[in-house]
Order: C-alpha cells, then sequence, then structure tokens
C-alpha cells in the first residue's frame, strides 16, 4: 500500500492545500496530512484547530487523515511506515526553500523521498500568511478558502466583508 506524508503548517489551510490533498488521494493509497505543531511562525490557529479544518473539508476522501506532529518530520514519517513526502510547489520563489529542504530531509534519511505537485495553476498566487492578512483587514476571501476555515478566520479577527 503507497502511503504518502503531506505535511504543512496549514495555518489556515487553503483552497491550494485542499487542491493538492485531493490530487494526492488519486495517485496513493493513503494520504496523512500532518499538521506541524512546533513551527516557529506563531500560528493563527492552534494544530488542533488546523487539523479540524482540514478534516472537515476531506471528509468525502475516504483515503485521507489528518494528523498533528511534533519533532522532525523524517522521524513522523518513518513512524507512518512511509517514504514519500508530498510538497506543494506553486511558483519558481517556492523552489529555493523547498529544494534545501528535500535535500536536507534526504541527508537525515536518505530513503525518503520529496515530491513536488503543482496545485491547479489558479491557486498560484495563493498563500495562508496573504488570506491572514486580507482576513484581517476585512476583506472577502471567500474564494480562498473554505467556509468553515472563513468563518473561523473571522471568528479570530474579525468581521469579513465576505459575510
Ligand atoms: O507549510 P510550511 O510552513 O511550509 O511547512 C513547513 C514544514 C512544517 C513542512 C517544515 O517546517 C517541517 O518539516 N517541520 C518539521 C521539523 C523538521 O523536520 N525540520 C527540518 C526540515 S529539513
Amino acid at each position: 500500500m503507497s502511503t504518502v506524508v503531506y505535511p504543512g503548517s496549514f495555518d489556515p489551510p487553503t483552497n491550494g492545500h485542499l487542491d493538492v490533498i485531493q490530487r494526492a488521494s488519486k495517485l496513493f493509497d493513503r494520504v496523512v496530512v500532518a499538521v506541524a505543531q512546533n513551527n516557529n511562525k506563531s500560528p493563527l490557529f492552534s494544530p488542533f484547530e488546523r487539523k479540524e479544518l482540514i478534516e472537515e473539508s476531506v471528509s468525502e476522501l475516504n483515503n485521507v487523515e489528518v494528523d498533528v506532529f511534533e519533532g522532525l518530520l523524517i522521524d513522523y514519517v518513518k513512524k507512518q511506515n512511509c517514504n514519500i513526502v508530498i510538497r506543494g510547489i506553486r511558483a519558481v520563489s517556492d523552489f529555493e526553500f523547498e529544494f534545501q529542504m528535500a535535500l536536507m530531509n534526504r541527508k537525515l534519511n536518505e530513503k525518503v523521498e520529496t515530491l513536488f505537485m503543482m496545485p491547479r495553476a489558479s491557486y498560484s498566487f495563493l498563500s495562508s500568511h496573504l488570506v491572514k492578512e486580507i482576513a484581517g483587514l476585512g476583506g472577502d476571501v471567500s474564494t480562498f478558502v473554505s467556509q468553515t476555515t472563513r468563518k473561523a478566520l473571522v471568528k479570530k479577527l474579525g468581521r469579513s466583508s465576505g459575510d
């Protein structure tokens, strides 16, 4: 059975993330979406809130699980009995960091491969960071995130013009 881990901050999950999850779910037997607990980014949503937001959006995909992980990705991947990491790549600007991370993970464990997937072109400008900024300034993010995530953003950051 082919298992892949799709790790990330997902703070919050965007439609670009969901697009990658849907694509991966068609290619692999089991997709584990792994929400990172210990990144240094002072997230807006707790790891468990992020997990719930993703779960709500993938409930119809029977081969997708959502989990929270702490520590090194490479250790988590091993725990999942898996050797493939999926990362979404939107533009050349993503490449440098992704390349560095993929090669560092390979250095830590030669057996783990990183596969890059492109979300739909219309999501190539989308990022969690910009979604938070727009929502925080009262902009409409309803085409960028799920309805549940939009509501969760409004609850955290205040009223949005998408209401
Ligand atoms: O969505 P992001 O913020 O780009 O995801 C980055 C993430 C969470 C995948 C990366 O920071 C990570 O793997 N963190 C776990 C700690 C780790 O393994 N660090 C070494 C990476 S080479």
